[in-house]
């Protein structure tokens, strides 16, 4: 007989901070039926400056958090996390302690639509120094597609301005200064990924700033689609999911400001709980 009592399973969304509210709006849209916690790591945001070890630290904090508050399957809606924890979270933590839950990231969904995108097949991707460096969208989209050709670029503070709520005119400036960098390095390129969610906020901004004939690709709504195919084919998590329709807000921040900024981007009076995110793991990076 099935086992009712488990099915109260959580699908638990992580960030550095606000940008995955771009992620989850996509999700919930797509499956309103569930339970979701979102986690924005505001006190530690960004992380696209910091190195690899911390990211790997604080992204690990914030899963094992959301497992403890009963994620069943968590997505990093954070590139910068995908790029730099996910593998040794799936590898070196999961079969260990999660056994039967689940990590993913947001940057194989994305190139593996890689194919529909670009006309010329000279894509760019707009992204944070640590998942430029990381060269993961490189890697992946040669696999998926070896003809496609990326170039990064740093999109420096952009991050961390939208995190502080930086006047527009600054910002500008800034998306300005780094859409520059980006096309000038090809003059081929049609298609620009917005591979860091905080600049799914910015997305008009960025738009304004960009050659009328380059089209910008967010990942909100393919990372949706991919994670709605996913729980199709695993009915060992799926059946673990509870179907009410909630969604709960927490951050690390203390700051009124961070909990505003989150009630402004996700766009709808939300209520959102402060939480302690103590990277506590005992591991070789510490
Ligand atoms: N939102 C994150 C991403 O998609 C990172 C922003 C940051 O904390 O630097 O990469």
């Amino acid at each position: 007989m099935k086992n009712l009592k488990n099915n109260n399973g959580k699908i638990g969304i992580f960030d550095s901070g606000l940008g995955g509210l771009t992620i989850l709006k996509e999700i919930i849209k797509l499956m309103p039926n569930r339970e979701y916690l979102y986690l924005g790591d505001n006190l530690r945001a960004p992380y696209g400056e910091k190195t690899q070890a911390e990211i790997f630290k604080y992204t690990l904090a914030g899963v094992e958090w959301l497992f403890g508050r009963g994620a069943e399957i968590i997505i990093l809606a954070c590139n910068t996390a995908s790029a730099n924890a996910l593998q040794k979270i799936q590898q070196e933590i999961l079969p260990f302690k999660y056994k039967n839950k689940r990590v993913l990231g947001i940057i194989i969904p994305t190139i593996e639509n890689i194919d529909n995108f670009s006309k010329f097949g000279h894509i760019g991707v707009l992204a944070t120094k640590a998942t430029v460096a990381s060269g993961v969208f490189e890697k992946e989209a040669k696999k998926y597609c070896p003809k496609i050709q990326i170039i990064s670029q740093s999109g420096e503070r952009l991050a961390e301005m939208i995190e502080l709520n930086k006047n527009e005119k600054d910002l500008k400036a800034e998306i300005k200064k780094v859409v520059e960098q980006l096309i000038a390095q090809d003059e081929f390129m049609d298609t620009v990924i917005l591979g860091c969610t905080h600049y799914a906020l910015i997305e008009n901004q960025i738009k304004k700033a960009l050659p009328k004939n380059i089209s910008i690709i967010g990942q909100g709504e393919i990372v949706a689609v991919k994670l709605f195919d996913y729980l199709n084919r695993h009915s060992e998590i799926c059946q673990k999911l509870s179907t009410k329709c909630s969604t709960y807000f927490y951050t690390t921040s203390s700051d009124g400001k961070a909990k505003e900024l989150m009630t402004q981007f996700y766009g709808a009076k939300i209520s959102i709980e402060t939480v302690v995110c103590e990277a506590t793991q005992k591991t070789m990076y510490n």
